[in-house]
């Protein structure tokens, strides 16, 4: 994806990938000051960690608590998080959907969920319903976020259970349902809520890109739901990061599409994979 729009655009740069220990972390992030690079993206699972070893954070990452990407400026490095405000850009852009006013349940509550609600309580989301799996670990994701922000934006945030009798209500109520959890990347996983509860009235988003196209985002097609994958959000961040360290945007439906193709390709490796 980088080196796509860092060639397309001509720009003197590279974009590796260093896979780094646990305990090397710290001389990782030290070695960005002493080689002079630009910039990096953390992933999984350091966006937390890596924090201790930045001279400061943007707003954003201050609020999130977390940072997935690294700019060098004048020396010092400052932490930025692009992954909430991606998955905004790729609503807005490829969905032309407003979040301001809306009503939404995200499903999950990892680090992924966190970045998204605070983004959207900052964007202007009416009602945040956290539907997770395990209720104490969404009561603590929304204790987080009172602690963050005065939320004078959100008139209402609030953790379920995935069992609890009033998911169904608040879906029904629903304008935006966000899937944050990984279960559309297995068949065999259990769906987070019976499918007939959808319908026309509903944005269905996944934050998952393998499958582009995964169980909950079909059954919402078929009910007349209007969908989005995770791919945008892949892209929208990145195009975020790309911007921080170059000033310069990608060429996003250039990048898409080298994406599409290059995932495309990967499933038919695992498919032909499995029938040998
Ligand atoms: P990330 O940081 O990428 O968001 P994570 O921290 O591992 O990932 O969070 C994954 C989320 O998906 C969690 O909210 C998890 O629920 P629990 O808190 O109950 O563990 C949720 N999740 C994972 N597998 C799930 C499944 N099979 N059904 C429902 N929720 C699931």
């Amino acid at each position: 994806m980088h080196n796509t729009a860092i060639k397309h655009l001509s720009l003197n740069y590279i974009y590796l990938p260093f896979e780094v220990k646990k305990e090397n972390l710290s001389i990782a992030i030290r070695g960005l000051k002493g080689l002079e690079i630009k910039g990096m993206n953390i992933t999984i699972p350091y966006k937390e960690d890596v924090i201790q070893f930045l001279d400061y954070l943007e707003e954003e990452a201050e609020l999130i608590g977390a940072v997935n990407t690294i700019k060098l400026e004048r020396g010092s490095l400052k932490g930025y998080n692009t992954d909430g405000n991606g998955f905004i850009e790729s609503l807005r852009i490829d969905a032309h959907e407003d979040v301001r006013g809306k009503n939404i349940i995200i499903f999950g509550a990892g680090g992924a969920a966190r970045a998204i609600a605070i983004k959207l309580i900052v964007a202007g989301a009416e009602r945040i319903i956290i539907a997770n799996r395990t209720i104490e670990r969404g009561v603590k994701l929304v204790e987080y976020i009172n602690s963050k922000l005065s939320h004078q934006n959100s008139k209402f945030l609030k953790a379920i259970s995935l069992k609890d009798r009033l998911l169904i209500q608040y879906i029904r109520e629903a304008d935006i349902l966000i899937n944050t959890t990984p279960v559309g990347m297995k068949n065999n996983l259990e769906p987070l809520f019976p499918y007939d509860y959808l319908s026309d009235r509903h944005m269905v988003c996944d934050i998952v890109y393998r499958p582009l196209k995964t169980r909950l985002l079909q059954e919402a097609s078929i009910r007349g739901a209007r969908i989005l994958n995770g791919l945008g959000m892949l892209i929208y961040q990145g195009n975020l990061s790309f911007k921080i360290w170059t000033g310069y945007e990608m060429p996003i439906e250039i990048v898409r599409k080298i994406l599409i193709e290059e995932l495309e390709k990967r499933n038919s490796e695992v498919r032909s994979q499995k029938s040998e």
